[in-house]
């Protein structure tokens, strides 16, 4: 019988058979371990001259890596560890050898020669652990949604107007309808859905010509947005439930993963709401005072963002930024006509920016203002502008990168890691 790695435990003393790849191999001669995955973990299988037939041991010493193969034998609980199991093997059929060495070995590579075998790196026991945290932190994601009455809205991939600013767009050209762009956020047309259901997200792709090389950003990447009828305050506190909610269900789940990750959970199981909430002033003032050079007047940059979140266990709320420097859309400080009524949600251990938010704009004229201020034209926002014109109500929302929380909670370098085929200024391949 065929079984999965993940099932070893309710197999205990039986005899079954494991179907995947040779991940590695020690040994020689009288007795080899083989270490197995099967894309639902990996196993030990013990071949040991003596106790597996001779034929069993000759094939096991002409296995190479990620041959791929079946297994057969006892499956045995680790003697100290009482959730790993092993198998002593009494058969091993072998489905396809490669006839080269697989590119990828136990010796380092650089990063270029990984992404380049992207296909291959997948299989890496850390890149396989990375998929699956990220995997768990969509499903929660669904939870949360489904548990507190949201409904899944898809938006459209192809629009005819920019999102969140027109410097970073991609083109392409639509039949005979002139210019059409990829979507950089679903958050628009979240705003028509919500004033049917109320309570509206979405999770897809969106793309964003980026320029920038850093370890933040991709040109393709998952956002989830979300979008209410309610106001700044409740917009984050729906955001610290959904953060825990997230955490929680991969401490839960991804125990072995995070080991492989080496992950220091302990920060993570740390995170607890109410997040630390500062205003974009007074997380200037600071960040000057520890040597940046960040003017009142601007966004934050990654620097800042990383020195800021280095210095606090808890996630960071950074509040009303100055208007200039954030989208359209987003509703004025009624206190202060120079802020955006919005939150940008920083990570800590110096992953920076995992959400952006805000409360929308809801009245015609201000909006239409902003509109022609930000050099936009009027007639390709005018289904958003009807939002306003008819049964406005006050809104809000959300919008996380699926990457950057995955990276956060992985604890990965760059975020180029976190989705299956990145896709950056330099790379498009494989
Ligand atoms: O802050 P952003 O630009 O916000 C929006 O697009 C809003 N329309 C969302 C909304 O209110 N519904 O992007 C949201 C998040 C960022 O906080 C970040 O996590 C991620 O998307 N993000 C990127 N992730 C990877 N690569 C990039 N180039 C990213 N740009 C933004
Ligand atoms: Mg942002």
């Amino acid at each position: 019988m065929i079984i999965r790695i993940s099932d070893a435990k309710n197999h205990v003393d039986q005899e079954a058979t494991i179907q995947g790849w040779m991940y590695n191999k020690r040994g020689s001669g009288k007795i080899y371990f083989l270490q197995l995955r099967d894309g639902s973990g990996l196993m030990q299988a013990v071949a040991c001259e003596g106790d597996t037939p001779d034929s069993a041991m000759k094939t096991a010493g002409d296995l190479q890596m990620e041959t791929s193969l079946k297994v057969t034998g006892k499956i045995t609980q680790h003697p100290k560890h009482d959730d790993v199991f092993e198998m002593q093997v009494t058969d091993i059929e072998v489905i396809h050898q490669p006839a080269e060495e697989y590119p990828i070995s136990k010796k380092e590579h650089g990063p270029d020669f990984l992404l380049d075998n992207r296909h291959l790196w997948l299989r890496s026991s850390k890149q396989w652990a990375i998929q699956r945290v990220r995997n768990t932190i969509i499903n929660a994601t669904y939870d949360y949604f489904n548990q507190n009455g949201f409904i899944k809205i898809d938006s459209p991939i192809l629009t005819p107007n920019a999102c969140e600013g027109t410097t970073e767009l991609f083109e392409i050209e639509y039949f005979d309808e002139g210019s059409a762009y990829l979507s950089q956020s679903g958050q628009l047309y979240l705003e028509a859905a919500v004033m049917s259901h109320g309570r509206v997200f979405d999770f897809g792709p969106v793309f964003r010509a980026e320029k920038s090389k850093t370890r933040r950003h991709l040109t393709e990447f998952w956002m989830m947005d979300a979008e209410m009828l309610c106001d700044h305050e409740e917009n984050l506190k729906i955001q610290e439930e959904l953060i825990c909610h997230i955490i929680k269900k991969v401490l839960d789940i991804n125990q072995k993963e995070l080991t492989i990750l080496e992950r220091d959970i302990e920060p993570l199981r740390k995170i607890k709401a109410p997040f630390i909430r500062k205003t974009h002033a007074e997380v200037v003032e600071e960040l000057r005072g520890m040597g940046s050079d960040i003017q009142p007047d601007h966004d934050l940059g990654g620097d800042d963002e990383t020195i800021l979140t280095q210095k606090y266990d808890q996630p960071i709320f950074v509040e009303k930024y100055p208007a200039e420097v954030k989208a359209f859309y987003m509703k004025r400080d009624p206190k202060d006509d120079s802020r955006a009524l919005c939150a940008d949600l920083l990570a800590p251990e110096g992953y920076g920016e995992i959400i952006g938010g805000s409360q929308r704009e809801d009245d015609y004229d201000v909006l239409m203002a902003r509109i022609k201020e930000h050099k936009l034209d009027p007639k390709v926002f005018e289904w958003y502008l009807d939002l306003r014109k008819y049964g406005s109500m006050p809104h809000s929302g959300f919008g996380y990168g699926l990457e950057r929380i995955t990276g956060w909670i992985c604890g990965t370098q760059h975020i180029r890691e976190t989705i299956p085929f990145p896709r950056m200024i330099n790379r498009i391949k494989p």
